[in-house]
């Protein structure tokens, strides 16, 4: 008897997480002829300067190694917008009303759970809808979150911002807002970060909000360091990728032959991270039949994280039809969270 209802307990629970998820692998919208895997290596790796896209830091070991960047001292991005977000996520609940929350590129939805918490505790139903290319930790996280919030509804979107974007449905609650945090927006250039904010707009309807969280200029020592840490972390990161695309493409790149190079460039006001090559050499990548040379001290660029100055931001905004309501910073003005509404 009492095994029956545990285990009828137990089917009944599971059935309830079953019911509150939905997960949605998105196709591309206009199918196009795909590029071969790897093209986008061949093509940056001979082009001059170098560089690669940022995708290649993310294999497993890449993304155990962010955790950690996420976790370090030097690292200031991650503590604090997490400490910003638990100070304003009660006005931001109670500014939008009930709304459907729609992450870009929610990883392991942690600082999320500060939102959801908040939403739970004025009262609001609660429907999280995360967007993420990982679709393996895109799943793993709904689940637990479905756990943890026994009212969620969450309905995962795998793929990339841009089918996510092009294809929303209408909200099913009064209100919907969309979350970039963690200021992923600075990993894009000008014009990439222009097209971007344009396909906001684009997906959402008037009166819905838009929650932004930029990194802000900041001395440059403060800078450098959060991104040259010294226990090293930022440097595996970093050449980590070569590991990844030796892997992928059937490669002999010898990470002991490249170092880490992270700076702040003053006039972009960006922070670049470059691999260079501590010597002459040529590298194989045999499945791209692809071979490289390198002089010694030359750079492959593999990732860009702009600075921004707060008005500007929202100037930028303003320009895509946000009215900014309100920005929140912590008290060294490190970062800010801008929540504003498509008028
Ligand atoms: N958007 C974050 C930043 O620019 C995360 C990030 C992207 C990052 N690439 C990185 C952090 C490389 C450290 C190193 O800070």
């Amino acid at each position: 008897m009492t095994f029956s209802k545990a285990t009828s307990a137990s089917v009944g629970y599971s059935k309830s997480v079953e019911n509150r998820l939905k997960i949605q692998y998105l196709q591309q919208l206009t199918p196009k002829v795909a590029s071969p895997p790897g093209s986008d290596v061949v093509k940056g790796l001979t082009d001059n300067p170098k560089y690669l896209s940022p995708r290649y830091f993310y294999d497993d070991r890449g993304s155990e190694l962010f955790e950690e960047i996420c976790e370090l001292p030097e690292y200031y991005v991650t503590r604090t917008e997490t400490s910003i977000l638990q100070n304003c996520a009660e006005e931001i609940a109670d500014i939008t009303g009930a709304c459907e929350l729609i992450e870009l590129g929610s990883g392991s939805s942690t600082k999320t759970r500060i939102l959801l918490d908040a939403y739970h505790k004025l009262g609001y139903p609660l429907r999280y809808l995360p967007i993420d290319v990982s679709a393996g930790i895109l799943e793993a996280s709904a689940r637990q979150l479905l756990v943890d919030y026994p009212t969620l509804q969450v309905h995962a979107l795998a793929g990339t911002y841009e089918q996510a974007l092009g294809q929303l449905q209408p909200s099913e609650l009064p209100n919907r807002m969309i979350g970039f945090i963690g200021s992923t927006l600075g990993n894009l250039n000008p014009q990439k970060c222009d097209d971007f904010l344009s396909q906001i707009t684009a997906a959402l309807q008037l009166g819905e909000y838009f929650l932004l969280g930029v990194d802000l200029q900041k001395p440059q020592d403060i800078l450098e360091a959060a991104y040259n840490d010294s226990a090293g972390v930022t440097a595996a990161f970093n050449l980590n990728v070569l590991n990844h695309l030796n892997r992928r493409f059937d490669g002999n790149f010898d990470v002991n032959k490249f170092e880490h190079w992270a700076f702040y460039n003053e006039i972009k006001h960006q922070i670049e991270m470059h691999l260079r090559s501590l010597e002459a050499q040529t590298v194989e990548l045999r499945s791209l039949n692809l071979k490289v040379n390198f002089e010694k001290g030359e750079t492959i660029n593999t990732e860009i994280s702009r600075k921004f100055d707060i008005n500007d931001i929202q100037e930028l905004l303003k320009n895509k039809g946000f009215v900014p309501q309100k920005v929140w910073t912590d008290d060294n003005q490190w970062f800010g969270l801008i929540l504003s509404k498509l008028s």
